[in-house]
């Protein structure tokens, strides 16, 4: 059964799940389960039981590079002059399109109210354990939990020891207490409270519970006359931590390098309406080219007709023959990697008609065949522009690795994706593949060839391992020493 998250619903949906849910005294999870009941029973509220405020169902969110994963964070602020940097730090997580849900401690109200905090972060203000409207359906324990990270900004000398000692008499400390998020903390305090040997033991158990910390920096007090380590991060630097463990860094190991794939069938025209093809769908080299383009690599994929969209940021050329395909293979020269999965025609018909063959008494047009290009065999044999690692693909329905091995040998590639596509396997226009990569040991021409066998995988899962063989002999080869 699918499950359901809240937080990833569109923000006028929210806004309506939030003010109907607070109408009626529920949590937004039993307002979604009582609508539903509705639905299907036929009895449905109207719709719009309160006006959606437009800041909040229609404002776009800011995004700052295309389509980043939402996120969420629990606030928590307690109370130091340094509340007021939250302020904008809560403006700073929602233009990194992550959503705030600020706690106030009793302290940290008398430096910024809770007016402010809630037209910031769009969301009604957590404040008392107690709460009714909160607590009746164990609040406390949702703003733990239905977040991705507790960041808690300034964290005070007071908070730090509660937690480092797991009290839990308000809702700040009940939350930490009661969270398995990661949770960031900003300190904010006078140096000497900072240095003082309570402190210091505090940060040491709290870093051994595996709290991440920011700051404090090192500067002017609030108080007159004071300077040294205590003062709150900025804003952006701590919405820069709490991203970068709301996001982590995609390694990225291909990055600088040019991949070309080739995919999906050929078409050879016969005339204007007919044409030879075969049953390649592309699903594999598209997947291949997904998978090098997640692992950093600048790829152009060469694709026959297939009826699959472009993987994101892919430059794709669609072709239709070979001899377009070839074309089209030769302009993206140089490129480091060449991978062709492409199922080209061998053949096409020696002369195409110009108009759409008639059928006549005089029986069936002789359709003469002759050889396409082999385009894997023609670019692994460049004397100049040869990519260093060329990889084919072998689709075989018999013999499958003394096939693949003798290709390997005629073809002049690197390595050979054997699989087999006999009927039974499903293989070809399916999602699953066996494959066997057969390569050159030591890379060397003539030398000893290796069979490394694969077990039955998706094609995506063929994909990120192909990719993830070819970072490996990147590395290698970036790792030996210039001859
Ligand atoms: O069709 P064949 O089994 O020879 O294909 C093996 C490899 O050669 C595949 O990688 C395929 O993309 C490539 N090939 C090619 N041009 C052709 C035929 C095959 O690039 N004309």
């Amino acid at each position: 059964m699918a499950s359901l998250t809240i937080r990833k619903l569109d923000d006028g949906v929210k806004t309506y799940l939030r003010l109907r849910s607070a109408k009626n005294r529920r949590s937004v999870e039993e307002e979604v389960r009582v609508i539903l009941r509705e639905l299907i029973e036929g009895r449905q509220e109207p719709l719009t039981p309160f006006a959606v405020p437009p800041a909040q169902s229609t404002a776009p969110t800011p995004q700052r590079s295309g389509a980043l994963p939402e996120a969420s964070v629990t606030l928590i602020i307690s109370g130091g002059i340094a509340a007021y940097k939250s302020l904008d730090l809560i403006r700073r997580l929602k233009e990194r399109r992550i959503e705030v849900r600020c706690v106030l401690t009793k302290a940290a109200q008398q430096f910024v109210t809770p007016l402010a905090v809630s037209a910031l972060s769009h969301e009604r203000v957590y404040t008392d354990l107690f709460d009714p409207q909160s607590e009746f359906d164990a609040g406390h324990i949702r703003l733990a939990r239905d977040c991705d990270l507790i960041v808690v900004a300034p964290a005070t000398a007071d908070l730090l020891a509660k937690m480092a000692n797991g009290h839990a008499d308000d809702l700040a400390s009940a939350i930490l207490l009661a969270t398995n998020r990661k949770v960031l903390l900003a300190p904010a305090m006078n140096p000497l409270m900072w240095n003082n040997a309570a402190t210091r033991r505090n940060i040491a158990q709290l870093q051994r519970d595996g709290v991440v910390l920011i700051g404090p920096n090192s500067g002017e007090m609030a108080e007159a006359g004071e300077a040294g380590i205590g003062r709150m991060s900025e804003a952006i630097e701590i919405a820069t931590a709490a991203e970068r463990l709301l996001r982590p860094p995609v390694p990225r190991p291909l990055a600088g390098k040019r991949v070309l794939i080739t995919a999906g069938p050929t078409h050879e025209p016969i005339d204007p309406v007919r044409y030879i093809a075969n049953r390649s769908s592309g699903k594999q080299g598209f997947a291949i080219a997904a998978a090098a383009q997640a692992a950093g690599a600048d790829v152009i994929l060469v694709s026959g007709p297939v009826d699959l969209s472009d993987p994101q940021g892919v430059t794709v050329k669609r072709v239709e023959s070979a001899r377009q395909m070839l074309d089209q293979v030769q302009a993206a020269l140089p490129v480091d990697i060449a991978i062709f999965a492409a199922a080209v025609a061998d053949w096409r018909v020696a002369s195409e008609g110009e108009q759409k063959l008639k059928k006549t008494s005089a029986g069936m047009p002789p359709l003469q065949l002759i050889e396409n290009p082999d385009i894997l065999a023609t670019i692994s044999k460049l004397t100049d522009r040869r990519p260093p690692l060329v990889i084919g693909f072998a689709a075989e329905t018999e013999h499958l690795i003394d096939n693949a091995k003798s290709k390997l040998a005629r073809k002049g590639c690197d390595w050979i994706v054997a699989n087999d596509v006999s009927p039974a396997t499903g293989v070809m226009g399916g999602d699953r593949n066996t494959v066997h990569l057969i390569s050159r040991k030591n890379g060397e021409e003539g030398g000893e060839i290796a069979v490394d066998s694969w077990p039955v995988m998706t094609k995506e899962q063929v994909a990120i391992e192909l990719v993830a063989h070819v970072v490996k002999s990147v590395t290698d080869k970036s790792r030996e020493p210039a001859s």
